[in-house]
């Protein structure tokens, strides 16, 4: 091949590197249009609280609006099995949290995804400790005559979740087995419609994620008896920790974050973290979470990686957990 024929090819090959280096041609820049959040469970439950306020401040990082869609049932894992096998474009991602990405697995030996295989993980939102509430005019002063009167009356009594795998359902299971409670356990399509009913005294207790609930609890419509927490919350004072108050092994906590379906492009899961991280340095969000009880402190796991070592710890744990009791088991 002579000189010049050389030099041609040279500068075509070099053409050709730029070329592909640049977004295909009439594909604008990611997002270019809204982006939907599936929230797997009812408006105005924890995890519809928490995907609202942090897609609120990563509309504002991306760009483009995020609009939420509560696709509720089967405690949540209806709406994270749509958000799987979603385009995997980033124009939908899911709130998940510890039961959809943690318990479902060993709550449904049938479940139709894999928390570990079929995602893309964004990162960590909040921890949201459990608090155990029931109806203000419960008959018992304290968690020490709460779990006495469970003990004794628990046939009598209804204890509210958000559908077998969800987190209400999965850490009430544990308190339930841990006291040798056997409630009629209600589901509902979440824990906000769940507490409405609290409120109203439809029902009698529930194990619930404190982002839900404090509120509730600061207005007396409800009483609460402890937070599952080694210390207490800042954001319940005067409520004791379950080891002050006498129940030192009941103590979980679980939490609420983002994901991509499997296969999301690494250049649009960065975009979906940074303005995730953003949202939660952002000062006003911070404040929205933790006036709620959230806890914000597993920088860790706000990274894909870092929530995806959580999502395999997690199914991992509970896999053993609900495995040891027999807690939690569809139905249970
Ligand atoms: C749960 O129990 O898993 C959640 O609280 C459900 C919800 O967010 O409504």
């Amino acid at each position: 091949m002579n000189q010049n024929a050389r030099s041609a090819r040279s500068l075509l090959l070099a053409v050709a590197a730029l070329a592909a280096a640049l977004p295909a041609a009439g594909r604008a820049a990611y997002p270019d249009r809204p982006i939907t959040m599936i929230v797997p469970f009812a408006a105005g439950g924890p995890t519809d609280v928490v995907a609202r306020i942090v897609a609120d401040h990563m509309s504002r990082t991306l760009g483009q609006q995020i609009v939420v869609e509560n696709v509720a049932g089967a405690g949540g894992t209806t709406g994270s099995l749509r958000a799987a096998q979603a385009a995997p474009d980033g124009y939908t991602i899911e709130m998940g949290h510890m039961g959809t990405h943690g318990a479902a697995p060993a709550a449904y030996p049938e479940l139709k995804y894999d928390p570990r295989k079929d995602f893309a993980p964004i990162g960590l939102a909040s921890g949201t400790p459990i608090v155990i509430v029931a109806r203000k005019d419960f008959p018992a002063k304290d968690l020490k005559e709460f779990v006495a009167y469970l003990k004794a009356n628990s046939e009598k009594l209804n204890e509210a979740h958000a559908g077998t795998g969800s987190v209400s359902f999965t850490t009430c299971a544990l308190l339930n087995s841990l006291v040798g409670a056997k409630p009629t356990r209600v589901a509902y399509r979440g824990t906000g419609p769940a507490l409405n009913d609290l409120v109203a005294g439809q029902v009698d207790y529930m194990c619930d994620q404190i982002v839900n609930l404090v509120p509730q609890i600061q207005a007396g419509t409800i009483k609460a008896y402890a937070v599952a927490l080694p210390a207490r919350s800042p954001a319940l004072p005067d409520v004791p920790t379950t080891k002050e108050a006498g129940l030192p092994e009941f103590q979980v906590s679980a939490w609420n974050a983002i994901f991509a379906p499997k296969g999301t492009p690494p250049e649009i899961v960065k975009r979906l973290n940074v303005a995730l991280v953003k949202a939660i340095a952002d000062e006003n969000t911070r404040k929205r979470i933790l006036d709620l009880g959230g806890d914000l402190s597993n920088e860790a796991a706000r990274s894909p990686e870092g929530l995806q070592k959580l999502v395999e710890n997690e199914v991992a744990r509970w896999n053993r957990v609900l495995r040891s009791t027999g807690a939690g088991k569809q139905g249970g």
